[in-house]
């Protein structure tokens, strides 16, 4: 399985259809409020996989009471809630997925053909049922539990494996020691202007506002973007650093999330200023 999966990471024959396909996601998924919604901003965490909660449940429920005798309702009840909730949660996958990397896109196409596949199968098994053919209806369930779990294989690799959509830049915090450490010579930190300095091997990008100066890990979250290379722009009245790979924002003054892809937060690290010394540690 495991050759199988980085086959089919290096699988360039996907990237015509991926290309379009992402082409047609990003113009029809609009405007960037949209996108935001969909990416889970407001939620701190992405949205997709806390959605696919509700057909992956519904769907697997629906499985068990096929089982039981008398209770053909409960499953078309079940079947139907499932189907109903997988559309919304493949449109927030596609808004995450089209802003994923190449080889993650591979994986990304087959995941969403694989559900796509076990989405048709139980609008068949709906269909199957509501017109009383129920032993047809729970056949297609089943082949299309089949798909979704392929599906749900897929998208484990995507985010356990190859990180898609995982906080890039937490785990940098692992390689800073404990204790303060100096970072810059506060009197010689421009105004309002980023600076790239490196703690322990992990780089960090300064902002100085007034005698306020702000710390926070260069990695972006979404794809380790070089966010020391970023702009500042002021969006809803706070500072934001914006990514220059594809756009996600952070607030410069606590490192909120204001625009995806991203839908993590930017760890910020707490200052200090010892003789003159701006001074930073692990949160
Ligand atoms: S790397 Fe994608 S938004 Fe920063």
């Amino acid at each position: 399985m495991r050759a199988l999966m980085t086959k089919l990471e290096q699988a360039t024959a996907l990237d015509r259809t991926g290309d379009r396909l992402q082409r047609a996601v990003q113009a029809t998924l609009r405007p960037q409020r949209v996108r935001d919604l969909l990416h889970g901003v407001f939620l701190g965490h992405p949205l997709h996989p806390a959605m696919v909660q509700v057909p992956v449940g519904a769907w697997i429920s629906a499985a068990v009471v096929d089982l039981l005798p008398g209770q053909r309702r409960a499953a078309t009840t079940l079947v139907a809630l499932g189907t109903v909730s997988a559309v919304p949660a493949a449109v927030a996958g596609l808004n995450d997925w089209a802003e994923l990397s190449r080889d993650q896109r591979r994986v990304g196409l087959v995941h969403a053909a694989a559900n796509t596949v076990g989405l048709t199968l139980y609008a068949g098994s709906l269909v199957a049922r509501l017109t009383g053919r129920h032993g047809v209806g729970r056949a297609l369930a089943y082949l299309g539990l089949g798909a979704a779990s392929a599906g749900a294989y897929l998208g484990g690799h995507l985010a356990y494996k190859q990180g898609a959509q995982v906080s890039q830049s937490v785990s940098e915090l692992h390689r800073m020691g404990d204790g303060w450490r100096p970072v810059a010579d506060l009197a010689g930190l421009p105004q309002r202007t980023l600076v790239t300095r490196e703690v322990d091997d992990v780089s960090v990008i300064l902002y100085r506002h007034g005698d306020e100066v702000t710390v926070m890990l260069e990695r972006c979250p979404h794809q380790s973007g070089p966010l020391g290379e970023g702009e500042v722009q002021e969006i809803d009245g706070h500072a934001c650093v914006v990514c220059p790979w594809h756009g996600s924002a952070f607030r410069l003054n606590g490192g909120e999330v204001v625009h995806g892809p991203s839908a993590t937060d930017q760890q910020i690290l707490p200052t200090r200023v010892v003789d003159g010394t701006l001074q930073t540690r692990l949160p």
